[in-house]
């Protein structure tokens, strides 16, 4: 068994990785400093797969820490590098907590794994297009000047990882760009935990249609897309978590060489406005919502072209809007009689 490395195998994504790792037959071993998770998940986790996890508390931007963690655990094969502060809004307020947070983490882990026979997968995201000219947008199209200091951060981290291929200095690498995570694990065991707010849409719209927030915003009715509201690919979480497993398995393939960058989305666009309609039809639960003005630096519309991961991750989403959005929904109802 192949022991994966999952850093910030605690949040969001990096937990449902997690438990698709193990049902691929690999050894994940979490690290994450629990700056934007919670130690519970430990135990959710485990009443999935029926074990705890391995499990390090340690921050990656203390390297120290790091060389001692690779002591301990000298035979890693893997790197599923999830470890980031990701919020848009934060980053442009604390810009440099940003890019010491987001990229010292990847630095040290680069420099202490530096020619060891280690693959290396990459969370960055669809915010490197920005605006795109053609949908839906291929790996090809160009990268826009950040509209944020996170965005910032996956673009350089991007061009970090690229040097890294190009010096020798790590083995192979895959950079996946998420476009929008949503859902959860059909357990409702684990799925995503906002720390205070959510800023995100789908956990905004499951909190308001549990009452915990009186109703959902729509940044936006006057955008140029079929409704006037911003259009997304938004893609379950379980699908973009075995996404990283396909990532592994092509690199350990022996075919494979240097630095390769794969769209991860469904390769549909959906509205806010859809996206609210589609909860209401999934769950049977009305949302409150109202129009209210744009969100500084959203872009109008992106969905991912999804060909070049279909063909060479052999990878494709499977589950559809009504699944994410029943199983955001069982998440937000486990967590109300269940607080972690
Ligand atoms: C953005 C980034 C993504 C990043 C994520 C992290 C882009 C294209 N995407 O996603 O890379 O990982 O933030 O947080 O830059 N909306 C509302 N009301 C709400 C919340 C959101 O109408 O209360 C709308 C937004 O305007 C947007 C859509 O819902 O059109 C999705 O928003 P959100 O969930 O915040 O994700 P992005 O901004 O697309």
């Amino acid at each position: 068994m192949a022991k994966i490395l999952v850093t910030g195998g605690l949040g969001f994504i990096g937990s449902h990785t997690v438990v698709e790792l193990i049902n691929a037959g690999y050894d994940p071993v979490i690290v994450d400093d629990l700056s934007n998770s919670q130690p519970q998940i430990l135990d959710q986790l485990s009443k999935i797969i029926g074990f705890k996890p391995v499990f390090y508390q340690f921050d990656l931007c203390d390297k120290q820490k790091l060389i001692e963690f690779t002591k301990a655990e000298p035979d890693i094969e893997g790197i599923i590098h999830f470890a980031a502060f990701k919020a848009v809004g934060e980053s442009v307020q604390k810009p440099l907590k940003y890019y010491h947070n987001n990229l010292t983490s990847l630095l040290n882990l680069l420099s202490v794994y530096s020619g060891k026979p280690v693959d290396f997968v990459f969370s960055s995201s669809c915010t490197v297009y920005g605006q795109p000219d053609e949908l839906p947008v291929t790996e090809n199209a160009p990268i826009k000047p950040a509209q944020s200091p996170y965005g910032n951060t996956k673009q350089i981290a991007e061009e970090i990882l690229k040097d890294a291929i190009a010096s020798g200095d790590a083995k192979n690498v895959i950079a996946l760009r998420y476009f929008n995570p949503v859902g959860a694990h059909d357990s409702a065991l684990i799925g995503e935990l906002p720390i205070g707010v959510p800023q995100n849409l789908v956990p905004f719209i499951t909190q308001t249609a549990i009452g915990k927030r009186e109703k959902v915003t729509v940044f936006g009715s006057d955008y140029n897309t079929r409704d006037g509201s911003c259009v997304r690919d938004y893609i379950h979480v379980v699908d973009l978590a075995k996404a990283h497993v396909a990532a592994l398995r092509l690199m350990a393939n022996g075919t494979y060489k240097g630095y390769d960058v794969f769209n991860l989305g469904t390769g549909n666009g959906n509205t806010v406005l859809e996206i609210i309609t589609a909860f209401e039809l999934a769950t049977g639960v009305k949302v409150n919502y109202e129009i209210g003005p744009r969100r500084s630096g959203d872009v109008e519309q992106v969905w991912g072209d999804v060909t070049k991961s279909s063909n060479e991750l052999h990878w494709k989403a499977e589950l559809g809007i009504d699944v994410m959005m029943s199983s955001a929904w069982e998440w937000e109802k486990y967590l109300s009689e269940n607080p972690l």
